[in-house]
Formats: C-alpha cells, sequence, structure tokens
C-alpha cells in the first residue's frame, strides 16, 4: 500500500462507521494563548471538549498537520538523529464528542490494524493508564477488559502517567490513554529478546504508532482536574510511523513519504542516503524540516524574529546549517526540493501546490539571508580564533560562543564543530550559563500568572451582538485575574455582547460596562479559541449584577470604515494587478489600515493611483453592503468568495460583499453600511516587507482628509520659501544643481589650499638624529583634510615624523603620524605621543602607532602642544 492509500484507508474506515471527514486545520494557531502550533488533532476540538461549542457531528475523522517544537510537545532535538520523530506529521484521528467511548475506541482500532492493514497480531502489545495518586487516578481496569476481548492478557501492559495519560498543554483537556505498539524487529532479534520489555524504551525499531485518548478531564491553572460535562474520545496516529511499519520499513524515512524527497537531496548535492550515519543526519534533517517549513509558511506564518515565525526560523536554519556543514551545499538548496513536496502533497493539503510560487521565493530568501549571516559568523569565528592564537589560548569563551548563537544564529555545535577543525574547543559549560542568564532574562520580563476563571453563572460562551447593535445588556459569565510584574489585569466573559474580539486583522473593541452602581472600562476585546474575553480594569464589586455594554462608537466606526476599505483595496489591487494577489496579513484600527498581500514587483506611482482611483469610485458609488451570515461554505465558494490561507473556517460561514462583481469575501468582521460611509481613501505608504509580500498602509475618511491637507501645507510652504509657486519642480531642481556645482568648486579650492599648505610645511621639516620631523599648528576645514596632510606626508617623506596641531573649524585636535619603519626600529607609538600631548588641549584620543589623533575642548592649548612636541623631537 503506497502512503496515499494507507490515508485514504484510514478515512474511509471511519466514514463507514459512521464518522464524518474534517479537513486539517492550519497548523499555525491563532486566538489561543497556549498554543503556537498545532500538536495534535484534537485541537480544532478543544471547545467541544470543554463545553464551550456544539459540534454539528459527533463522531469525526481526519488527517491533521501537526507540528511539535515548542511547549509541551518538543521533539525537534531528536528529529533526524533518530528514524522515527518529526517536526511536521500527520495524525490520522478518530473522534467522539460525548458518543462512543473506550469499548468502540478500541474495537474499531484493532479492526483497522489487524483486518484492514493486516499488521502481524503477534508484533503488536497496548498499554493502558495505571494509576496516579498524585491525581487521585486509579489504575484503566476498564480499558483492560476491553483490550482482552482481542489481544492475550500478557500483551497488555500498564503504563504510567508521562506515557498513559495524556494532555495536550499545561492546562487543557485531558485523559488516561492507551497505545497500541509495534515491534517491527527481525524474527532473530524477536526471539532474544521479548517486545514487551522494549515497549516505551525509546527502541527505534519498536514503537509507538497510535494513542487512543479516552477525554475526561480538563486540567486547570492550579493542577488539579475537572471532571468534563461529557467524556470523549480522542485517537491519534502518526501517519508516516504507520506508513513505515504496513511497508515494512527499517525508519519512517525509508517508506515512500520521504523516499522522494531523499533522492531530491542526492541528486543536488551529489552524495548518497546510508553511507554514513551524521550525513544521514543531515539528510534526515532536511527532508523533514523542508515538510514542516513549507506547510507553515503556505499557513501563513512568514518566518520572522519572534514567536511562531521565529520557531520557523530556527528550523530552516536547522536544515540550512546541516546542508552546509555536511553536504556541502555552500548556495541555498531548501526551496529546491518545494516542486517535489507539491508534487506529493498537491491532493490532501493543495495549499503548497496553490502557492508554489510563493513558498519557494520566501525560503529561498531566507536561505540567502542566513548564509549571509553563516559567513559574517565565519568571519567573527576567525578573529576569535586568531586573537587567542595570540593569547596563546585554545578554548573559545562560552560568552562568545552564546553570542555568536544569539546574534548571529550560529549554533553550538556548529561552532564546535568548525574550532575543532582549527585545534580550538569551545567552553560549553559556559554558553550554557550564559544561555540560562538570557533564559531568566527574558523570563523575569515576561513573567505573569493567569488565575483560573471565577464562574458566576453556569452557562458557558458568549453571544456576539455586535453585528447589529453597539449596545446591549449583560450578565457576567466568568471572570479572572492575570498578574503581571506590571500590575493585575482582568478578564472577564459575558453571555451576550456587543464588543468585537480582535481577530481577522480587525482590532478589538474598547468602551464601557455598567450597572446601576459601578462602571468598568473595557481597554481591549480578544478571542480565546471561540471564547469573546474582555480586558478590564477592574472587577466590579457585585459580578451578578445586570450589566449594559456600550462600544466606543466614534472608534468602532473608524474601524468600520478601514475594515470595508480594505476589502475594497483587495479588490482593487486584483484589477490592477493580477489575481496572483492574495492577502498575507491584515491590520485594522481606528487610525490606519494595513494590508500586506503577494506581489513580486514594487508598484509604480501609476499603479498606485489606479489602485487609488478604483476605491474611490467605489466610495462614490456608496455600494451597499450585503451580508450573509451562516451560509454553508461550499456554497460562498460557488458565490467566488475570497477566502484565507491557513484560516480556519467552519461549515457555515459569513460573507461580506460590495458588489456581487467587486469584492466578495469570507469575514468575520464588521462593516460600514454602504461605502459612501468611508467617505474617501488615500494609499500613504507602499513598500516590501519581505520575499514576495508587499504592505500597504492607507487611511480613510476624515483621516484621508487630514493626511492631504497636511501633505498640501509642506509644499505650499515649500512653494514659500521658493518663492515660485508655478514650477516648483523647476525651482527645487535647479537649486540641487546649484548646490552640486557649489560643492564641487568649494572642493577644488580645498584642495588647491591644501596643497599650498603642505608646500610651506615641507619648508618647516627639520632633520633630527635620522628622522624627518615636521611640528606644525594648522587650521583645517575638516578633520579629513588633516588626516589627508598627514597620510601624504608620511608617504611622499622618508623616515617621516609628524605632530600636527590643528584647529579644525574652531575646535582643537592633534594628530600624530609615524612612518612605519620607525615605529619598528625606535618602538616609537603614536598613540601614547598623541595622548600624552592631549592634555594641553583638555581632550584624549589614541589610535595605532603608526597614526593617531585626539580631540580637546582647549583651542588654546594648540600653542603648548606645539611646544612641548618641539621638545620632544629635537
Ligand atoms: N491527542 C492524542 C495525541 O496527540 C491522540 O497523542
Amino acid at each position: 500500500m503506497h502512503a496515499k492509500q494507507i490515508r485514504s484507508t484510514f478515512i474511509e474506515f471511519f466514514e463507514s462507521k459512521g464518522h464524518q471527514f474534517v479537513r486539517s486545520a492550519p497548523i499555525v494557531v491563532k486566538n489561543d494563548p497556549t498554543l503556537m502550533f498545532t500538536n495534535a488533532g484534537m485541537n480544532q476540538f478543544k471547545d467541544y471538549f470543554l463545553g464551550n461549542e456544539v459540534p454539528a457531528v459527533p463522531r469525526v475523522a481526519n488527517s491533521q498537520k501537526c507540528l511539535r517544537v515548542s511547549g509541551k510537545h518538543n521533539d525537534l532535538e531528536e528529529v533526524g538523529v533518530d528514524t522515527y520523530h518529526h517536526t511536521m506529521f500527520e495524525m490520522l484521528g478518530n473522534w467522539s464528542f460525548g458518543d462512543y467511548f473506550k469499548k468502540e475506541a478500541i474495537e474499531w482500532a484493532w479492526e483497522l490494524l489487524t483486518k484492514v492493514y493486516k499488521l502481524p497480531v503477534d508484533r503488536l502489545y497496548v498499554t493502558v493508564f495505571g494509576g496516579d495518586t498524585g491525581d487521585g487516578l486509579e489504575q484503566d481496569q476498564e480499558a483492560v477488559e476491553l483490550w482482552a476481548d482481542w489481544i492475550d492478557r500478557d500483551r497488555i501492559l500498564f503504563g504510567s502517567k508521562k506515557d498513559n495519560f495524556w494532555e495536550m498543554g499545561e492546562t487543557g483537556p485531558c485523559g488516561p490513554c492507551s497505545e497500541i505498539h509495534i515491534d517491527l524487529r527481525t524474527d532473530k532479534e524477536r526471539s532474544s529478546l521479548d517486545g514487551k520489555d522494549l515497549v516505551n524504551q525509546d527502541h527505534p525499531q519498536v514503537i509507538e504508532i497510535w494513542n487512543l485518548v479516552f477525554i475526561q478531564f480538563n486540567r486547570t491553572q492550579d493542577g488539579s482536574l475537572k471532571e468534563l460535562p461529557a467524556k470523549h474520545v480522542d485517537t491519534g496516529m502518526g501517519l508516516e510511523r504507520l506508513v513505515r511499519a504496513i511497508q515494512w520499513k527499517h525508519s519512517n524515512y525509508d517508506s515512500d513519504l520521504f523516499t522522494p524527497f531523499i533522492a531530491k537531496v542526492e541528486e543536488l548535492s551529489g552524495i548518497s542516503y546510508g553511507d554514513e550515519e551524521s550525513v544521514d543526519i543531515a539528510f534526515r534533517v532536511i527532508v523533514d524540516h523542508i515538510r514542516a517549513i513549507a506547510f507553515t509558511i503556505a499557513d501563513g506564518q512568514l518566518p520572522s524574529n519572534n514567536k511562531a515565525g521565529y520557531v520557523i526560523r530556527r528550523i530552516l536554519r536547522r536544515a540550512v546549517r546541516y546542508g552546509y556543514t555536511f553536504l556541502g551545499f555552500k548556495q541555498p538548496f531548501l526551496h529546491r526540493l518545494m516542486p517535489t513536496l507539491a508534487h506529493h502533497f498537491g491532493e490532501v493539503f493543495p495549499e503548497v501546490s496553490d502557492q508554489l510560487d510563493f513558498v519557494s521565493k520566501v525560503i529561498l530568501e531566507e536561505e540567502q539571508s542566513f548564509l549571509r549571516t553563516l559567513e559574517k559568523g565565519l568571519k567573527i569565528l576567525d578573529l576569535i580564533k586568531s586573537e587567542l592564537a595570540q593569547s596563546g589560548k585554545h578554548v573559545i569563551p562560552g560568552e562568545q560562543a552564546f553570542e555568536l548563537y544569539d546574534t548571529y544564529g550560529f549554533p553550538l555545535d556548529l561552532t564546535s564543530l568548525i574550532a575543532r577543525e582549527g585545534g580550538y574547543s569551545v567552553d560549553e559549560a559556559g554558553f550554557a550559563q550564559a544561555m540560562v542568564r538570557q533564559k531568566d532574562r527574558s523570563r523575569a520580563a515576561a513573567e505573569q500568572e493567569t488565575k483560573d476563571w471565577i464562574m458566576v453563572a453556569t452557562e458557558e460562551g458568549t453571544e456576539f451582538v455586535g453585528y447589529d447593535q453597539l449596545t446591549s445588556q449583560s450578565r457576567i459569565v466568568k471572570y479572572r485575574e492575570i498578574v503581571e510584574k506590571k500590575g493585575k489585569k482582568f478578564q472577564l466573559v459575558l453571555d451576550r455582547t456587543p464588543f468585537y474580539a480582535e481577530s481577522g486583522g480587525q482590532v478589538g473593541d474598547r468602551g464601557t460596562i455598567y450597572s446601576d452602581t459601578e462602571t468598568l472600562q473595557v481597554l481591549d476585546t480578544k478571542k480565546e479559541n471561540e471564547l469573546i474575553v474582555h480586558l478590564v480594569d477592574r472587577i466590579p464589586a457585585d459580578p451578578e449584577a445586570v450589566f449594559w455594554c456600550e462600544v466606543d462608537q466614534p472608534r468602532h466606526q473608524q474601524i468600520m470604515k478601514n475594515h470595508s476599505a480594505t476589502h475594497l483595496l483587495q479588490a482593487a489591487l486584483r484589477a490592477v494587478l493580477g489575481d496572483h494577489v492574495q492577502q498575507r496579513g491584515s491590520l485594522v484600527n481606528d487610525e490606519v489600515l494595513r494590508f500586506d498581500f503577494s506581489h513580486f514587483a514594487k508598484m509604480t506611482d501609476d499603479e498606485i493611483e489606479q489602485v487609488e482611483a478604483i476605491v474611490n469610485e467605489k466610495i462614490r458609488d456608496n455600494i451597499g453592503l450585503e451580508e450573509l451570515r451562516n451560509i454553508p461554505i461550499d456554497k460562498a465558494k460557488t458565490m467566488g468568495a475570497t477566502a484565507l490561507f491557513g484560516e480556519k473556517y467552519g461549515e457555515f460561514v459569513r460573507v461580506i460583499t460590495f458588489g456581487r462583481d467587486f469584492s466578495v469575501e469570507l469575514c468575520g468582521g464588521t462593516h460600514v453600511r454602504a461605502t459612501g460611509n468611508i467617505g474617501y481613501f488615500k494609499i500613504v505608504t507602499e513598500g516590501s516587507i519581505s520575499a514576495g509580500v508587499r504592505r500597504i498602509e492607507a487611511v480613510t475618511g476624515s483621516q484621508a482628509e487630514a493626511y492631504v491637507n497636511t501633505q498640501l501645507r509642506i509644499l505650499r510652504e515649500v512653494q514659500e520659501m521658493m518663492k515660485s509657486p508655478r514650477d516648483l519642480e523647476k525651482s527645487v531642481a535647479g537649486l540641487l544643481k546649484e548646490k552640486s556645482e557649489l560643492r564641487k568648486e568649494l572642493e577644488a579650492m580645498q584642495l588647491q589650499e591644501a596643497s599650498r599648505l603642505k608646500a610651506n610645511l615641507i619648508g618647516d621639516i627639520q632633520s633630527v638624529e635620522d628622522m624627518e620631523v615636521l611640528v606644525a599648528q594648522v587650521v583645517l576645514p575638516h578633520a579629513d583634510a588633516l588626516k589627508k596632510l598627514a597620510f601624504e606626508l608620511k608617504n611622499e617623506r622618508e623616515r617621516f615624523l609628524g605632530v600636527f596641531a590643528a584647529d579644525i573649524s574652531g575646535k582643537p585636535q592633534i594628530a600624530v603620524v609615524i612612518a612605519e619603519e620607525l615605529v619598528d626600529e625606535k618602538k616609537l607609538d603614536a598613540g601614547k605621543i598623541v595622548r600624552e600631548l592631549a592634555r594641553h588641549i583638555q581632550g584624549g584620543g589614541g589610535g595605532q602607532p603608526f597614526f593617531a589623533t585626539a580631540g580637546g575642548k582647549n583651542l588654546a592649548g594648540l600653542a603648548r602642544v606645539e611646544e612641548q612636541a618641539r621638545e620632544m623631537f629635537s
């Protein structure tokens, strides 16, 4: 069976058991402060487990793109070094939301593995939860009995909380789990040691393939478990491991999910896989990482210097670095794997093939910039090594290795490797200490503690009424405190709210919430999964009171103008630049709208004007808003609605239309009733933010008017200054031309003056012992002229030593220049001399033995400088 068949068989099997197929959620998580990337198939269903939302169907199955590179589940360091962990992997899963439980989950897992995939029964083991006294949980005897219907009791093993109690993160849904392991060793190996002794022992051939989690609890902030309202099933099977087991391979990388990529890297590098372990690790790292990188970028996360973007940048750099060191890739190469990736995943995850050009360009640019960094780091390392050599040392200090890592992204093992090549080593303990110090610093800066929710009402969840009204009568459902260094923050959830929570680029609303007796300020509104959370200045004395909510209307209206204008802008960009324009990010607040989109060239002035003209024309047409709420996503697609890559859409969506043949978008934001409300639209800047992504900032309404007025005022002021209201461009051009001519004249005069000065000075040179010595006071326009003069004399004369006490536009400066041979023979040092003389001008300075300068405050002291210099060299 090919990987493709294995994947589709899984889905078909569970469809035959009444499950509905759902698409993989994006790999990048938005609106969940506990998670950066999807780390398990169940993430997108978290709210169903917690009871915040009701699922449309009780049974689903999917293949989810997962990434385990940060937080509770982090496998990054294992990846490539071993043969069965991955950064990005596909998790096949089946779910029951309060429907079937352990019995069916176990029965169907067994049926699929042994009857459909025909995995040999005598190689399978299962583990069940052995209980945990800390959590007050008993061993899962129920699971043991259910398994015993299918598998010998001596193949059912108890596991600890670490292996058999699955948790999504520090908090969240969790429960005991039962894992299925397979022993893929040879018969000979199996006969010498029982497979059951190798389960969960990190043996590369005895591996877990499927985890059945029986979700029943929520782990809360204080570490305790709370029983959930219903019991659920959450299973996860690593496709890569399953395929390897079915295809009977020694390693995940030998299955057809990876071999095409290995072959491509062999082709690009001219090196074969399978000959040498260190090289093989590099192969595995690269073919693993390219998947993580490509899928994350395709889902809208560009590499950057913080959070999710930084994780991706690090993964990319890890791949480049392995390629650079072990496979000889000195030029960008990762992006060249993209066509293979698009080809192999085109059917299941079309987001990559649909954006092949874009994703490849982003990767290429990152590779180029990291390779430059690598080269810069190598130079610095050379410098460090030569400094060490001078002092006879051989250990690179940990601080320096850490700085290379921190500033240049130079990993410790790379530094060590290069150091070893030159017979040096790295103080790794010192590196680790520097790392700990930095972590402590950033932890201290970020420290915050989120307390548990305090429930006020029994029902969870919020009704959002902000599409129709900006006020409402509401009750508090729950509230909590967040303790930060700076002080406390408070959050609350309402049963009904008109406050829009930040999402889709539109900022959260502000406003007030008040009861008969008190008023709270709403400082911001955000989403946590589907929950609308209000950030408020305090918790009311009586949380059970009835409250009135009032959104800050003027602010909200300006936000709506900017949001609607963003839709018009996107449509206009497509009309002017072409259909390749895809939204890559947006920010809509009450001051500005920012729109990032894919396009590969700078927009010309003409293009910008055309886009503005289209948007303003649509504004004047005063097109009415057509809003469709809760329409099936397929229907929205047939209407041609623009969707975003990396956005999680449910079965039912909201469609915002301004002119059916102009702008139709899937959108959850708030909008003006008709485009005329926007008033006026003006682009303020257009520029590049990364490979293939451009950013437009624009303003609307009265802010656009104010912007244009400011520009016109500046123009008028310049016109007045130039006294030429008509031909301003001509006048400015004339002025610039005149300025450049004057500069040329001035430079010529300065040159003449300098050679006249030099000729005079040559007459003052005196022979002192075997040297030509000049001590002189000079007046010069700038420091460069002094340096030039000193060097010319040093080069033109033999065995020259010059001391210049200079008046540089009214500031005293001393320069000392000494011919190299005098430095060597007489051990003279211009730096020492200049520091000695600088006392007289109340200054200081330094430089090299053959040239040094000093500046100071006391111009009158120059005479003393000259005097002392003459005493020194006479
Ligand atoms: N959520 C379970 C896991 O990720 C299935 O292993």
